[in-house]
């Protein structure tokens, strides 16, 4: 029986990979059948994307759109959205253009469309993939139903410098982390059929290294030796392609000198032919305009020249390719075959898309009203919210707070603040959706509590009027939560700082709060770690709680009374000073390293004026219950390399309330020709109530153990490795594995 159950099983498999290998030879066949009805300009027209009305970048040349988009001159559009403006611009494609080729509509859903979710690096705090993967779902549904069938999204740069604005859009400092959250967004938002009406294409981007930007300056020099692309900053993109992901973005910066907008090695050969992309490639906001600027470029021709020759597909906003490629395919300086080739790889997405047999299938305002805000999608961003939400500091149990206090008083220039929360990239969520964090409180404490409201201050000014009102509200108190952070505009792109502490008056009115005597409860939105060293060391209770969303208001309260137990973990290690940046918890030993007995001898890894280490290290994060670890039992202590072994440790629950844990597995190759610094390989979140305790059992494998050798080739080499199981990158439990 059960032969035949299998017999069965794999002739079902076989017959699905070859409806499949049908389906795709279909597709290829109408693609090229198109192409060769399409003239050289209706050619470089697919290969060039506009936006509507809205500007996410500088403005370049304008254009009157629906006039482009008769004549065939576009194949794409962004930031034009809603059901009845995509069917307006979508019906000059079908009905006014000769060939009638539908048109993609993008845009950056980045954590949500309307019902916004917290921004990406507050749900990589979550470390929990179900609830991260039912935000992009939301997202996606949301965005198809209003029209979109693409995304720019998942942003899976690595970012280790808290000072790029940009931190905020990605899954933070490490590469495996960020891999899971790149791979589960792809998968979310693409769906198991692109021809799905809730499917749409993702984008992973910025190909790559844009993380790394000096200084933590946006755009600027990126110097990154092949061992740190390799192992940092391309295992994500791998993630995003192993999963299929439809389109990449090509980022600002350069790789080896080169800008990889023009960076055929990059764009064509490594991506493409190593990583194994097959998808499109669609150039950030005029970043073929840009190589004139990185003077690698003498001319806007030049710039288009060097784009397609790197198989950049689609210019976004240069107007560089429909201004010169026709004169250059001309002129024989750039081979039809380039041009064909980006073409068809754009019409095989509109194709899978299902857009040729129904271009409106994302236009059914039915569709569009019951889906978009819908009370699922609200609970839904509530729930991702709270998950989001890193407890940093609790002295004394001061949280959570109870629901009959006589008073609180809630004072903060983010306080009542309804349009911070949404944080940058909020696409086109409004702030007459969004719960503030004053509104939530409000809404979760009984009514006899009496809530108090002071501004105090400005996120980012010198006026110090409101401090005074501010102190005398909060005497009246029995506890202070003080709301304070960034707005969301001081994050996201073009928003970096040199300063990452608390901006303008705020920690001085921290300062007057926590001076009246009474209890100080911080809570935080901001897009990047801050340096708050005055409040950890001062303060009763900080809670990270980042831009949240729409539901931010009852996100917080859910936690700052209780009804959720805390469970975020930091996805990037927060500084105590910028002059430790970059800090991350994956760094190599030195060979002078600064420990516990060494630190204060004078030829060590160490600063004279402040420790090595950092405020709140990457995977921490608190609970209001606690957890203790076993120790690490492994199946063998030596394996083969094609082996494998687990690696279990017992998690208990030692307080007395039901909690969520993040277990993390850290590897260390201890013996190696390279110094190798230790890896995040594994992670589970798990639930254990009240004195229960769970084993945790990790898979010890080629997989984990792999690693880039001397010549770049991934091996599992022989020796020991260390093996950490514990509750962030500094607490753990220690084991090590030989490889014979
Ligand atoms: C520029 C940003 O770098 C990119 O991430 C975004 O997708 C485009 N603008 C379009 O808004």
């Amino acid at each position: 029986m059960r032969k035949n159950l299998l017999s069965i099983a794999s002739a079902l498999a076989l017959s699905c990979s070859v409806s499949l290998a049908l389906a795709q030879d279909n597709v290829d066949k109408k693609v090229s059948d198109l192409l060769s009805k399409m003239t050289l300009e209706e050619k470089i027209g697919q290969l060039t994307q506009y936006s509507g009305s809205e500007l996410t970048g500088p403005q370049g040349e304008k254009i009157n759109i629906s006039e482009y988009i008769k004549t065939g001159k576009v194949g794409s559009v962004l930031n034009i959205y809603g059901t009845s403006e995509v069917s307006k611009y979508q019906k000059i494609a079908i009905e006014k253009s000769r060939l009638k080729i539908p048109l993609l509509f993008g845009q950056d859903v980045i954590h949500g469309y309307k019902t916004i979710f917290p921004v990406p690096i507050a749900m990589a705090s979550s470390w929990d993939l179900d609830a991260v993967g039912a935000a992009q779902e939301v997202a996606r549904n949301e965005a198809t139903a209003s029209g979109l069938n693409w995304t720019f999204t998942p942003m899976v740069d690595i970012a280790r410098d808290p000072r790029w604005g940009r931190i905020v859009e990605g899954f933070g400092e490490d590469p495996y982390l960020a891999s899971q959250f790149a791979k589960l967004s792809v998968e979310a938002f693409q769906g198991s059929d692109l021809g799905d009406e809730t499917s749409m294409l993702a984008t992973a981007k910025h190909y790559v290294g844009y993380g790394a930007v000096q200084a933590g300056r946006d755009y600027f020099t990126v110097d990154l030796s092949k061992r740190t692309l390799w192992e940092v900053f391309l295992p994500p993109f791998q993630a995003a392609i192993n999963a299929q992901v439809a389109s990449i973005m090509p980022a600002f910066t350069t790789m080896n000198g080169i800008p990889m907008t023009g960076n055929k090695e990059m764009t064509r050969d490594v991506l493409r032919n190593q990583l194994g992309f097959t998808g499109i490639t669609v150039s950030d906001w005029n970043a073929i305009n840009e190589l004139i600027e990185w003077h690698v470029a003498a001319n806007q021709s030049e710039a288009a020249c060097e784009a397609i020759e790197a198989g950049v597909d689609i210019d976004m906003m240069s107007n560089a390719y429909i201004n010169q490629l026709g004169a250059l395919v001309k002129e024989n300086k750039v081979p039809i075959s380039l041009i064909d080739e980006a073409v068809a790889r754009i019409l095989k997405k509109k194709f899978e898309l299902g857009l040729f047999e129904d271009p409106y299938k994302y236009c059914n305002a039915d569709r569009e009203v019951k889906e978009i805000l819908s009370p699922e999608n609200k609970a839904k961003a509530r729930d991702v919210g709270k998950r989001s939400i890193v407890l940093l500091k609790n002295d004394d149990q001061t949280l959570p707070l109870s629901k009959s206090l006589n008073s609180i008083a809630v004072i903060g220039p983010l306080a009542e603040d309804t349009y911070s929360p949404m944080g940058p990239w909020f696409c086109n969520g409004s702030k007459d959706n969004t719960i503030s964090v004053l509104n939530g409180i409000k809404q979760a404490v009984g009514k006899n509590t009496i809530i108090y409201y002071q501004k105090g201050c400005d996120v980012n000014s010198s006026d110090e009027s409101m401090i005074d009102a501010a102190i005398n509200t909060a005497k009246k108190a029995d506890v202070i939560v003080a709301v304070l952070g960034e707005n969301s505009d001081m994050s996201g792109e073009a928003a970096s700082r040199s300063e990452i502490g608390l901006p303008g008056l705020q920690e001085k009115l921290l300062e007057s709060l926590f001076n009246t005597g009474k209890p100080v409860v911080v809570v935080l939105l901001n897009g990047r770690p801050l340096t708050i060293n005055w409040a950890q060391d001062h303060v009763q209770a900080i809670v990270e709680a980042w831009f949240p969303g729409s539901e931010a208001g009852h996100s917080i309260a859910d936690v700052l009374f209780g009804d959720y137990n805390p469970s975020g973990k930091l996805p990037v290690t927060f500084p105590r000073s910028v002059g430790q940046i970059p800090i991350f918890y994956s760094h190599l030993n030195t060979g002078r390293p600064a420990t516990a007995e060494t630190k204060m001898l004078k030829y060590v890894s160490r600063y004279l004026d402040i420790d090595n280490s950092p405020l709140y290290p990457f995977g921490y994060g608190l609970s209001y219950t606690t957890f203790s670890y076993s120790p690490i039992e492994l199946s063998a202590s030596e394996i083969q390399p094609n082996d494998s072994a687990t690696a279990t440790v017992e998690v208990a629950n030692t307080g007395e309330i039901n909690g969520e844990e993040v277990v993390q597995l850290y590897i260390e190759k201890a013996d190696s020709p390279i110094a190798r610094p230790m890896q995040l390989k594994g992670f589970r979140k798990v639930e254990i109530s009240a004195g229960n305790s769970v084993d945790v059992v990790f898979h010890i494998g080629p997989e984990e153990l792999a690693l880039y050798d001397i010549d770049m080739k991934k091996t599992v080499e022989k020796g020991i490795y260390n093996i950490y199981i514990g509750t962030s990158s500094v607490t753990y439990q220690k084991e090590s594995i030989t490889v014979k």
